[in-house]
């Protein structure tokens, strides 16, 4: 049965307000990667013996550690895994407060009150306004960026203050320009780095200004840090925990997905506030009833064995330097991101005697259309387009051979920006 022949019944009307109430699906603005998936395949269509060269994806091209299956499937074995895992198993808590220590050098986290596990850091990002916004509260959030913590905030009937991440600003957010009133009124203050989509790290200064800011102004920060332990060129792990007074102000979510290839398995961590942490699991507990033990273990023994993010975090690197030597040789001002797998560059205003591009979401879609190059652009705060290093390739030649080829289909133009 169709949806549209739904959509004149009393469903349709019953829709809360959240989600466009009546109007529900009626939209007709096609959102940015519906309008991606849209021309790549008609890409794919209208050339169907070219390679389509995803650089859109936001995750890793690889399966999880063998190692890591293997505890998998041996846990899934166990009977006494079987049941519903609640807030979570000590084991795993114990786990993640040792990686902080290990990676991170953050050496007073409890992990009986200030660790709950997560089934990945978007639920959690779904379920903290719950834990704080009231209608008319104010959620503090940085664009372009991850949305959820936003989402949530309005659906509770919270504001959104949205902060923009430019490059003379390093693409952290300037606290000082943040309105006295949206300071006063704001309960949660998101934060993200290394940050998708820019790729930017954080600084222990700047961490240690957000605390400063937090207390003055009683906002409770939320630092998402699921890129965390990828980082390069000797840019060491950093997490918010570790500036003094972080607990006083905040939590920080880690997720296994991005640094263990663990997209699928949901799973990651809160850490930090104990209070917050208390709060967030009675929220969580009548949301979920924990993700299955056995997942629990074998990422606890991922936790356990840092060096194999240290092996993707290599393989990333090697794969934005041959990206921005590319794109940096026709033209563009790449510059390698100090984390993440993302690549944030600004668009061309056009191509010389050719095209202009009003937009980056214009030249994103003209490297699908006419390039069969899928990128994912960002208009938020100036003209950028985000390149993953997830693109599939199962060698160190093949990457080299898909760079080249991305080199290749874009020489027969002059850019300009
Ligand atoms: C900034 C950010 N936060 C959170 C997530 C979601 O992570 P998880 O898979 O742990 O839910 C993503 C995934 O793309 C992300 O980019």
């Amino acid at each position: 049965m169709s949806v549209e022949r739904y959509q004149s019944t009393y469903i349709q009307t019953h829709f809360a307000e959240r989600i466009g109430g009546a109007d529900y699906g009626k939209d007709t603005n096609i959102y940015k990667f519906e309008k991606i998936k849209r021309a790549k395949a008609a890409a794919k269509l209208a050339f169907p013996d070219v390679e389509l060269i995803d650089m859109g994806v936001g995750e890793p091209d690889e399966m999880a550690d063998p190692q890591i299956v293997a505890k998998l499937a041996e846990e899934a074995a166990k009977p006494e895994n079987r049941g519903y895992a609640d807030n979570g198993i000590p084991a795993f808590k114990e786990a993640a407060a040792r990686y902080l220590r290990n990676v991170f050098g953050v050496e007073d986290i409890d992990p009986q009150t200030e660790v709950l596990h997560t089934i990945g850091a978007k639920p959690a990002l779904a379920m903290l306004p719950s834990v704080f916004i009231n209608p008319g509260d104010v959620t503090i959030m940085t664009v372009p960026g991850y949305p959820i913590l936003g989402t949530h905030t309005k659906y509770l009937g919270g504001e959104v203050y949205n902060v923009k991440l430019t490059e003379e600003n390093g693409f952290l957010p300037d606290l000082d320009a943040i309105p006295q009133d949206i300071a006063r009124r704001a309960k949660l203050l998101y934060l993200n780095y290394p940050n998708n989509p820019t790729g930017a790290a954080a600084t222990p200064e700047f961490f240690a200004k957000v605390v400063e800011w937090a207390k003055a102004n009683e906002v409770v920060v939320v630092h998402d840090a699921p890129y965390a332990a990828l980082t390069y060129d000797g840019e060491k792990p950093l997490s918010f925990l570790s500036v003094p007074g972080a607990k006083d102000v905040g939590v920080e979510l880690h997720s296994l997905s991005k640094s263990y290839n663990m997209t699928g398995w949901r799973i990651g961590f809160i850490a930090g506030n104990p209070l917050i942490v208390k709060a967030f699991g009675d929220v969580k507990d009548n949301n979920d009833s924990g993700q299955f033990i056995a997942i629990q273990k074998a990422a606890a023994f991922g936790l356990d064995h840092p060096e194999i993010t240290e092996a993707i975090a290599a393989k990333y690197s090697r794969r934005h330097n041959l990206l921005v030597a590319a794109l940096n040789s026709l033209g563009f001002r790449a510059v390698k991101p100090k984390g993440s797998f993302f690549l944030y560059v600004a668009a061309p205003k056009g191509i010389k005697g050719g095209q202009r591009f009003a937009t980056a979401e214009d030249f994103s879609q003209y490297l699908i259309r006419e390039k069969l190059i899928s990128t994912v652009p960002w208009d938020d705060a100036g003209a950028y387009i985000r390149l993953s290093v997830t693109f599939v390739a199962g060698s160190e030649a093949e990457e080299i051979r898909v760079i080249e080829e991305i080199k290749r289909r874009l020489s027969d133009v002059a850019f300009e920006f």
